[in-house]
């Protein structure tokens, strides 16, 4: 009988115990929602599982990135929960392994690159306007850039990632190409440059790049693909890949050091 209280009494206090702990956790967790949902207006409600789960495994960020990342999926795997862009023909469109175009998406308003470029290319007005400016301006300065890729459509990017599937595995691939439909080259809203000498993947040791990476942004243009941040954006580093996003976008992205990806959800659509 002696025997059996015993054993019930430590059932009990095991129990209170953890039911204690859970309460505490559940606590700290409900003051940890309060505290981001004042402080943060790109916080989102339906998030608010998913933003306390990756806290438990990144511990190390800030709360501002905890819930950026979370809104931009990245919690989920490359191309799961996919669904279309939003805001077509401007140039604060978002495309990545989440936001796709459609097979048929053609921009608006493309144009013939006359100047600084390999020839038949084409970007959207806009960023044409802008980037054959800034390379009139370069040329001041005796540097060259030329465009060497710029609007892809579905079906160019389909047979470019095919062919390097070919001698590469998909893992790799992903790393660097990107999947039909998920380029953001489909926007027309995108210019691959070389300095017309070095190889483009070695663009990032000429003059040209070291102009791009301290000016680029006067003309509305960022680094899409920078070093160090391939996990929020997915791709390996790119130093011949600039975005057209527009010189105020483009400003606060180089004043912050932050990615598109990051600039989107907390200031675009959130
Ligand atoms: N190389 C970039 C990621 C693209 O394929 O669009
Ligand atoms: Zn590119």
């Amino acid at each position: 009988m002696k025997k059996l209280i015993i054993i019930i009494l430590t059932i009990v206090i095991i129990l209170t115990t953890y039911i204690a702990s859970f309460n505490k956790d559940k606590g700290k967790d409900n003051r940890y929602i309060l505290d981001i949902k004042k402080n943060y207006k790109y916080y989102k409600e339906e998030n608010k599982n998913r933003y306390i789960k990756y806290k438990q495994s990144h511990y190390n960020l800030k709360d501002e990135d905890i819930i950026t990342r979370v809104n931009l999926n990245l919690d989920k795997d490359f191309y799961t929960n996919t669904r279309p862009s939003k805001y077509l023909n401007s140039s604060y469109i978002l495309i990545n392994k989440y936001l796709f175009l459609e097979k048929n998406y053609v921009p608006a308003d493309l144009k013939k690159i006359d100047i600084c470029t390999k020839g038949n290319i084409y970007l959207v007005n806009e960023a044409l306007i802008e980037f054959q400016k800034m390379c009139i301006d370069m040329k001041k300065e005796n540097l060259s850039i030329r465009a060497i890729s710029a609007y892809r459509d579905y079906n160019y990017q389909l047979n470019l990632y095919n062919k390097y599937l070919v001698h590469d595995s998909k893992k790799n691939v992903d790393t660097y190409s990107a999947r039909p439909g998920f380029s953001e080259h489909q926007s027309g809203l995108v210019i691959d440059i070389d300095n017309t000498i070095t190889n483009f993947d070695d663009f990032e040791s000429t003059d040209e790049f070291i102009w791009m990476r301290d000016n680029a942004y006067k003309y509305g243009y960022i680094l899409r693909y920078p070093k160090g941040k391939e996990n929020i954006t997915g791709y390996q580093y790119e130093a011949w890949h600039y975005r057209y996003v527009g010189k105020k976008i483009a400003t606060y992205i180089k004043k912050h050091n932050i990615t598109f990806d990051e600039y989107y959800v907390r200031f675009i659509d959130y």
